[in-house]
């Protein structure tokens, strides 16, 4: 595998989007082409399963909920993602695995080793070089702050403790995992940009 995968990880509102922009801006500006995707999503099917996984009429238990991320993952990593990667070129994906680690296996109490059981076939043997952990309590998120907390969005709307254990689910796996960088937002965008890119640049992936 000759390409890079870097993924952006963090509660909700805390500005992943945000970051993914700036960094795509500064990528194109610099001349290194990449390819920018999401989770859940990417491809057709895999958008389809997300429309699913969101929508707030259906009722989805824990284990099913897992194994949808899983079937958006394991069609996203196959035309997407996995292929880009051989090409040689870079990847940079708005959440992946780890998400499923900190909301179903950690939030939802299904535990990692489920979700890693659950993702294995998904997989491949796709895995982040780097992954940016944007680290805000959700309780203070951006989105928050900006007064804007309402939401079609069946996972977004749960509950402040919900997202609390999500949080805390991710301080564990960031503690565990050791291509895992935090990154603590500031107020300015740009710092916080910069400070991503000062990560990325010492990592080797990108210049
Ligand atoms: N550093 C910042 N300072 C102030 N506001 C910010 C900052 N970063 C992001 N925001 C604002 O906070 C809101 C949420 O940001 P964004 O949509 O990027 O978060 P997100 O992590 O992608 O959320 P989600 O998980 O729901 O997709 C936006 O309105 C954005 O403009
Ligand atoms: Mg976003």
């Amino acid at each position: 595998m000759s390409g890079k995968f870097i993924v952006f990880e963090g509660c909700e509102g805390v500005g992943k989007s945000t970051q993914l922009r700036l960094l795509k801006d500064y990528l194109t500006e610099s001349g290194q082409p990449a390819v920018f995707t999401r989770e859940p999503g990417g491809t057709p099917v895999a958008e389809a399963v997300r429309n699913l996984i969101l929508d707030k009429s259906y009722e989805i238990s824990p284990v099913v909920e897992a194994y949808l991320f899983a079937t958006a993952r394991a069609d996203h990593v196959r035309q997407v993602i996995m292929p880009a990667l051989r090409r040689g070129e870079l990847v940079v994906c708005d959440r992946f695995l780890s998400s499923s680690y900190a909301y179903q296996g950690y939030a939802r109490g299904l535990g990692f080793e489920m979700i890693k059981q659950i993702n294995a076939a998904a997989l491949e043997d796709c895995k982040p070089d780097c992954t940016i952990f944007i680290d805000m309590d959700p309780a203070i998120s951006w989105r928050k702050q900006n007064g804007k907390t309402i939401t079609d969005d069946r996972i977004e709307n749960e509950s402040v403790e919900f997202h609390g254990k999500v949080y805390e689910g991710y301080k564990r796996l960031a503690e565990a995992d050791p291509t895992f960088v935090s990154v603590a937002p500031l107020p300015e965008k740009s710092a916080t940009h910069r400070l991503i890119l000062e990560a990325l640049k010492k990592r080797g992936l990108i210049r």
